[in-house]
């Protein structure tokens, strides 16, 4: 089954997500019926991974990839990464489960991909974009930390913390070929900013972000300060190497 000839897989990072999966993966399954979904269960307590179980025996387009350690957003999405590029996925979806990321907005990602571009972010912060019922703090952790990390990286992304993102196989390849370190959310900074580096076509679409309403979010204040030293690091490192980039739009 394919989305404008192409073979879409929505990788889904799960943590404790139980109230939150079946929804997800029914919202994906109905807004974009021809794609698939990976659920990265990184062995929660909760018995999220046997959810997932079952959703896959009901359906074939589910599919499950259990970890037995919870290593932190990145290291899920590298394993779901590599597991799609195995069976030859041509365009990676990374898309959070707690209802986020909306799953009826999955089109503008795929259309701008379709329309050329090698790495899509779902933006908040480009004009279009928004969030709902997000606490301030949050706010100004992702909008501080995005302006943060664009002037550091020198980069003209608006959205590079997000998580809603549409990037095409080869270039998720590329990217992983020198090795990325980071395991929390700056994995996502890390990545975008690496598609940047390689001349990728990185392209922002505007979405809604709407916090979610079951469940506890797993950010915390190591992941903050991670996030924070890595991203100061490789921006003192960039001194070294003056190359300004944009984002395509
Ligand atoms: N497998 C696994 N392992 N999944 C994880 C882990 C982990 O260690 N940590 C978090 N997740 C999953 C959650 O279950 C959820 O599906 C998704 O990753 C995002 O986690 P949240 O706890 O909802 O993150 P947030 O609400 O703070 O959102 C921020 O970070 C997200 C991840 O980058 C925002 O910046 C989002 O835009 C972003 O997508
Ligand atoms: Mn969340």
């Amino acid at each position: 089954m394919t989305v404008d000839d192409r073979h879409v897989i929505v990788i889904i990072p799960t943590y404790d997500e139980r109230e939150n999966l079946e929804r997800i993966v029914a919202r994906v399954t109905s807004s974009t019926p021809d794609a698939h979904v990976l659920v990265v269960d990184d062995a929660s307590p909760d018995g999220t991974g046997a959810i997932a179980d079952r959703l896959a025996a009901d359906d074939t387009r589910i599919h499950v990839l259990h970890r037995s350690v919870k290593d932190g957003l990145g290291g899920a999405y590298l394993a779901g990464f590599a597991w799609a590029l195995d069976r030859g996925y041509d365009v990676l979806v990374e898309m959070d489960a707690d209802g986020s990321h909306q799953p009826e907005q999955l089109h503008r990602l795929l259309r701008a991909s379709a329309d050329g571009a090698d790495f899509v972010i779902g933006s908040r912060w480009v004009p279009g974009g928004s969030v709902v019922n997000w606490p301030w703090h949050r706010v100004l952790l992702s909008r501080g930390g995005s302006l943060y990390s664009r002037i550091a990286l020198g980069v003209g992304v608006r959205d590079l913390t997000g998580g809603y993102r549409a990037i095409r196989a080869a270039t998720v390849e590329r990217l992983l070929a020198d090795g990325i370190q980071s395991a929390g959310y700056c994995f996502q900074v890390d990545l975008a900013w690496r598609a940047l580096r390689s001349g990728a076509v990185v392209t922002e679409v505007p979405i809604t972000f709407v916090e979610r309403e079951r469940g506890e979010s797993k950010m915390s204040g190591s992941i903050v300060v991670e996030a924070l030293l890595r991203v100061t690091g490789w921006g003192v490192t960039r001194v070294f190497r003056p190359q300004r980039l944009r984002a395509a739009r």
